[in-house]
């Protein structure tokens, strides 16, 4: 990626050029909260039983995080493709992420809008939403990882010029607005969470099914923690 070409001495001084920085520092610094998000989504999943209501919980925090990476990411394409001389040449990204970018974006909402679909059934007769879910969460596992391999060293250092003490570098404005941003997003995301948890309980307060018998006597020992096929 082209940090040089965007942010070499002269070029935030050339007009424009603030927006795009801009930009590409809120696109990151969503893309590292949603990074440590994800992953502690990832932890859920090896244990989805047990761990529902986190599962649940943070799931439902990353929609405002991912509306908000949306709205980043799509003002970038307007700009590029209305021929914006800062976006123009902030560039495309690279060929792989530009052509996936797309598909990222479907099967993110994909993801999202089956796990909240699957808030209005019940666990007992999920139907296909569930196989929707987890259909769609493997194939944007593949996309995410190609997403986060091309993007960590710029999501880091990027991030890092609005949020770290004396970082910032170049000083776009808007700085307070872009961490205003994120900060909202993770608030409204944790409302979110909170408002719509309640109605997930038919998921939460489901007893763990195990079968088979325990040496002690005790029933129960195998514990079915998942529901992959
Ligand atoms: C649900 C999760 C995510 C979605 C839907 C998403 C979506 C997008 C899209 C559509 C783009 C523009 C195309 C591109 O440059 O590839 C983008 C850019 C970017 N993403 Fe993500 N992303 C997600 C998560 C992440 C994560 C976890 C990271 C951290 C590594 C990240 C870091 C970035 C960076 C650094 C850019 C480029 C910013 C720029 O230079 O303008 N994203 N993202
Ligand atoms: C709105 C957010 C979400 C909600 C409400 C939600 C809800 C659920 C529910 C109710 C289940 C069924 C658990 C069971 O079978 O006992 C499930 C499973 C699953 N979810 Fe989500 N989810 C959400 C977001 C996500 C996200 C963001 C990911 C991936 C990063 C994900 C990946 C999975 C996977 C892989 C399973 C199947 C786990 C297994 O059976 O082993 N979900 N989800």
């Amino acid at each position: 990626m082209a940090l040089t070409r965007i942010w070499g001495k002269d070029s935030m001084r050339e007009q424009g050029a603030e927006g795009a920085d801009g930009n590409a520092r809120l696109t990151a610094a969503v893309g590292v909260v949603l990074l440590v998000a994800l992953f502690v989504e990832g932890i859920t999943i090896l244990q989805v039983r047990q761990l529902i209501t986190l599962h649940i919980f943070i799931g439902l925090v990353l929609i405002p995080l991912v509306a908000l990476k949306f709205a980043s990411t799509f003002y970038r394409f307007i700009r590029y493709y209305t021929n914006n001389p800062a976006y123009v040449r902030h560039g495309p990204p690279a060929s792989l992420l530009r052509w996936t970018a797309p598909l990222l974006i479907i099967f993110t909402g994909a993801l999202l809008a089956t796990g909240v679909a699957l808030l209005a059934v019940t666990p007992s007769r999920p139907g296909l939403i569930l196989f929707a879910h987890k259909a769609s969460f493997a194939i944007w596992f593949v996309l995410m990882a190609v997403h986060v391999l091309g993007h960590i060293k710029d999501a880091v250092v990027l991030s890092g010029w609005d949020w770290w003490p004396r970082a910032d570098r170049a000083r776009p404005r808007g700085k307070g607005q872009r961490r205003g941003l994120v900060v909202v997003s993770l608030v409204v995301g944790f409302a979110l969470a909170v408002a719509l948890l309640p109605i997930a309980s038919p998921w939460t307060s489901r007893p763990i099914r195990h079968s088979g018998a325990s040496q002690l006597g005790h029933p129960a020992v195998t514990i079915r923690d998942s529901s992959w096929p």
